[in-house]
């Protein structure tokens, strides 16, 4: 396989990299991209063998068979659909064509069975919103979901290099050069995720709200969200409230969760045992604890979930659309 990684120098980009070794996936040629900055930098993979960055030009010219895209909203807008007009499929990690009617917003572990041969792009979800369904979904298959309440913990490299540096600098007490937050970030909680909307939501939180819903292709999902970014550097966590149709029982629950794809249940609060952004870096899971009732409605419980955004929230979410797609010989 011949495998275009756009944004190869970026965090998501770096992560893909080292997931598509993990994984073990074979690869005949790696054709990164970056921006015209990078061009002709050399990537490393699989310990001895070295590639050059090169322009979506060039990687189109060596008719490569798949792509994964990192590299933001308008590189995926223009780039994207050149691609899918040579028939070379997309997995789009940029928020360009999620919400897209004739696109396919996949999380394997919930709907990749939708997939087909005419899906040329392919949209992965925002990184919060991953984590979520992961867990939402084999719950609502036994449950029924009602209502969600969540608020979200995100972290600064969710905002690419840009956030891990201001958080540095500003640690380091250097100027910051083009901050990614409007306030400082360390010591600091900024309830603030993209821009502010008419309806007073901000753009992640609608993220949250939209993206979720069509992935369980349930249209009239209640859901209701809080985005903030914290000062941890990987990982974002979620505490997350579950209205159900009928009244769950917490073990059944916890049962469900672990024998879920994905998922790790860290569940054991009197030994100090719950999911924690430091714990679950570098990892490709979803980890789920502090699970319990909602004692104001019998039907509701509270829990809390992490993963690591560069991991499942993005790169590892899209080396297994593309094991799915091997597997099932879409590609
Ligand atoms: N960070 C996360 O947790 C996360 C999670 C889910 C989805 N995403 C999405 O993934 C994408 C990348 O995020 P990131 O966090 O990896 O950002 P990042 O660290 O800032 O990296 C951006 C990457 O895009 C490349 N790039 C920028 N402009 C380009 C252009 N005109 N042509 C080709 N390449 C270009 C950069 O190359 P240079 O190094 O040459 O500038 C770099 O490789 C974004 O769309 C983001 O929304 C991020």
């Amino acid at each position: 396989m011949k495998l275009v990684i756009a944004g190869a120098t970026g965090l998501v980009g770096q992560e893909i990299l080292k997931v598509l070794q993990e994984h073990k996936i074979k690869m005949d040629e790696l054709i990164p991209v970056a921006s015209e900055k990078s061009i002709g930098k050399i990537i490393k993979f699989d310990d001895d063998r070295e590639f050059k960055i090169c322009s979506f030009e060039e990687a189109l010219s060596k008719n490569p068979d798949a792509a994964i895209f990192s590299a933001g909203k308008d590189v995926s807008l223009k780039w994207a659909p050149e691609f899918a007009k040579r028939k070379i499929k997309v997995i789009d990690n940029s928020s360009a064509w999620r919400m897209h009617k004739e696109i396919k917003l996949v999380v394997p572990e919930v709907n990749a069975e939708q997939l087909n041969q005419n899906d040329y792009i392919i949209a992965n979800p925002n990184c919060s919103t991953i984590q979520l369904v992961v867990v939402l979904w084999p719950l609502h298959k036994i449950f029924g979901l009602k209502r969600i309440i969540i608020s979200t913990y995100q972290s600064v490299s969710g905002s690419g290099y840009k956030g891990i540096n201001q958080l540095f600098s500003e640690r380091n007490n250097e100027v910051v050069e083009n901050p990614s937050y409007p306030y400082q970030i360390d010591l600091n909680c900024i309830p603030h995720g993209g821009a502010f909307l008419e309806n007073d939501y901000t753009e992640e939180e609608m993220k949250l709200v939209n993206e979720s819903s069509k992935i369980m292709s349930i249209p009239d999902l209640k859901i209701s969200g809080t985005v903030v970014r914290v000062p941890v550097i990987g990982g974002h966590s979620e505490s997350v409230n579950i209205e159900f149709q009928k009244a769950p029982d917490i073990q059944e629950i916890k049962s469900i969760l672990k024998s879920s794809p994905g998922i790790i249940l860290e569940d054991n609060p009197r030994e100090n045992e719950y999911p924690m952004p430091l714990n679950a870096r570098g990892k490709d899971a979803v980890f789920v604890g502090r699970i319990r009732k909602d004692l104001s409605n019998e039907n509701a419980v509270n829990l809390w979930i992490v993963a690591d955004n560069l991991r499942k929230g993005a790169a590892t979410n899209a080396v297994q659309i593309l094991e799915y797609l091997l597997k099932t010989n879409l590609l």
